[in-house]
C-alpha cells in the first residue's frame, strides 16, 4: 500500500516536533511517507521544519519532511490533515486574556469571552481550510487541536462536509493523572467521560472489569486536600465526580478572577517567553529531538493522541478514544448535532461515540448553557451576525448581565477588528 501523507496546518508551531516524534514512534504501524508542514511565517516554518527533518534523519526513518506556504499544494491528496492554527497570534491571546478583566469577568485563551474571541477570529478561517480539504483532499480526516476546538469542530461538522474530529490533550492527561493517583498503568484504564471541550468531568473509572470509581474520588480528594489538584475538596465531594482542569475557572472563579488581576504577566506572555527559547534551540543544528522544555506548554504530549487516533483509524482498531465528536443522541440532554467530548469507537469507517447515561442534575445545567453559547457563537462567525454574538455572551454562565455582555462585546468587537471583517455591519 502507498504510504501516507500527512499535511499540518500551522507547521511553524513549536508543539510540531512531537508530532513528528509521535510519527517516527509509531512508524511500524502507520506507514507515513511524506509530511508537509504549511505556515505563513516563513522563518518559523524553516526552525522548525529543520529541526523536524533532523529528527526524522536521526531515526533513520523513511518519511520525507516537506515545508510550503502554500496551504493548497499542503492539503492536496493529504490522507490526513492537523490543523494547529492561532489567528492574530499570541498578541491576540493576550487581549482575550486581558480584556475580560476588566468586566470581572475571567481571561482565558479558551473559556468564556475570551475563548469567544478567539472563536470568532479562528472559525472563519477554518473554513477555509475546510473548503480546500473538500476540493483538494476530499476523503483525508482532519484532526483539528485549534482551540476552542469544541466550538471550531462544531463549526466544521455543520458547515462542511470534511471529516473532522476535534482533539484535545485533556482526556489523556486525566487518564494519566488518575491512573498515577491509582498506581495503575494508564492504559489499563476505562474512563466513564463526559461534556465538551474544556468543560467534562469522569464520572467512572475501571481496569479491566473493575469498578475503581470510588477509589478515583477519594484520591481526587486527597490530591485536592494536598494542594495537588486546583479545587476545593469539599468540592470533589460534593459533585461525586472528577471535574477537568478547565472546570477551576467557573466553580472557582473569583480565585481565578483574583489570580489573573494579580499576576504581571498573562499565560499569553509567559509561552511567548517559552517559545522563543524552544525556538532558539530548535535553530541550533547540534540538536535533534524534542527538548524537554517543550513540557512547559500546556499541550505537551498532545502528539500522543493524535498520533494514536491516526494509527487507531488507519488500522481499523475498533478502540475507544475520547474525542470531539457530533452527539448523535450519546448524551440525551443535548442535541444531535452538537459537539461533544466523549468517549467514541475508531475504525476506519468513522468515529461513533458510545451511548452515555442522561447527564446528572449536578452538571446538566452548565454545560446546556456552555452548549447553547457555543451554538451561538458558531452561528455568529458564520453568519457575521451581531445579535447572535451578544447573545451568546448573554447566555454564557459567567456573564451575569445584559450590560456586561454589552460592554465585553464592544470591547471584543473592538479590539479584533482585524480579525472580524465578516462582521462588517457591527464595525
Ligand atoms: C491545554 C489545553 C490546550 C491548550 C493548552 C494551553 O493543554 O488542553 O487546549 O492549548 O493547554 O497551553 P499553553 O502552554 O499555550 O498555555
Amino acid at each position: 500500500m502507498a504510504g501516507l501523507k500527512i499535511c499540518v496546518i500551522g507547521g511553524g508551531s513549536v508543539y510540531t516536533p512531537e508530532l513528528i516524534a509521535g510519527f517516527i514512534a509509531k512508524r511500524e504501524e502507520l506507514p507515513v511517507e511524506e509530511i508537509v508542514l504549511m505556515d505563513i511565517d516563513v522563518e518559523r516554518l524553516n526552525i522548525v521544519g529543520g529541526l523536524a527533518a533532523r529528527m526524522v534523519r536521526a531515526s533513520g526513518a523513511e518519511i520525507s519532511i516537506e515545508l510550503t506556504t502554500d496551504r493548497q499544494e499542503a492539503i492536496a491528496d493529504a490522507d490526513y490533515v492537523v490543523t494547529q492554527i492561532r489567528v492574530g497570534g499570541m498578541a491576540a491571546r493576550a487581549l482575550d486574556e486581558k480584556l475580560p478583566l476588566a468586566f470581572g469577568v475571567v481571561g482565558q485563551e479558551t473559556v468564556g469571552p475570551g475563548g469567544f474571541a478567539k472563536a470568532l477570529r479562528t472559525i472563519p478561517v477554518m473554513l477555509d481550510i475546510a473548503r480546500d480539504i473538500e476540493r483538494l483532499a476530499p476523503h483525508a480526516l482532519l484532526l483539528n487541536f485549534t482551540n476552542p476546538a469544541g466550538i471550531v469542530t462544531e463549526a466544521l461538522l455543520k458547515h462542511t462536509k470534511v471529516n473532522a474530529i476535534g482533539l484535545c490533550n485533556v482526556p489523556i492527561g486525566m487518564k494519566n493523572m488518575i491512573a498515577s493517583w491509582l498506581g495503575k498503568d494508564s492504559a489499563q484504564l476505562t474512563l466513564d467521560y463526559v461534556g465538551l471541550n474544556h468543560l467534562s468531568w469522569v464520572r467512572g473509572v475501571s481496569a479491566s472489569g473493575q469498578d475503581l470509581s470510588a477509589q478515583a474520588l477519594a484520591a481526587a480528594v486527597a490530591e485536592a486536600k494536598a494542594g495537588r489538584f486546583p479545587f476545593s475538596p469539599e468540592l470533589v465531594e460534593t459533585l461525586g465526580l472528577i471535574p477537568s482542569y478547565y472546570l477551576r475557572y467557573y466553580y472557582h472563579h473569583d480565585e481565578a478572577l483574583a489570580e489573573a488581576k494579580k499576576s504581571e504577566k498573562t499565560r499569553a506572555e509567559i509561552v511567548q517567553e517559552i517559545d522563543a527559547e524552544l525556538l532558539k534551540l530548535y535553530a541550533d543544528p547540534k540538536v535533534a529531538e524534542r527538548p524537554d522544555l517543550l513540557n512547559r506548554r500546556g499541550g505537551a504530549y498532545y502528539s500522543v493522541a493524535a498520533v494514536a487516533l491516526i494509527s487507531a483509524v488507519h488500522n481499523d482498531k475498533g478502540e475507544v478514544h475520547i474525542v470531539n465528536v457530533r452527539n448523535n443522541g450519546a448524551i440525551p440532554d443535548l442535541p444531535d448535532e452538537a459537539v461533544v467530548e466523549i468517549p467514541a469507537v475508531v475504525k476506519r469507517g468513522g468515529v461513533q461515540p458510545l451511548r452515555g447515561n442522561p447527564l446528572p442534575p449536578s452538571v446538566r445545567g452548565l454545560v446546556q448553557a456552555v452548549k447553547a453559547h457555543e451554538e451561538l457563537t458558531v452561528k455568529a462567525a458564520v453568519e457575521g451576525d451581531e445579535r447572535s454574538a451578544l447573545q451568546a455572551l448573554l447566555v454564557h454562565p459567567l456573564v451575569s448581565s445584559f450590560s456586561q455582555a454589552r460592554g465585553l462585546w464592544q470591547a471584543i468587537k473592538e479590539a479584533n477588528k482585524a480579525h472580524l471583517s465578516h462582521f462588517a455591519k457591527a464595525l
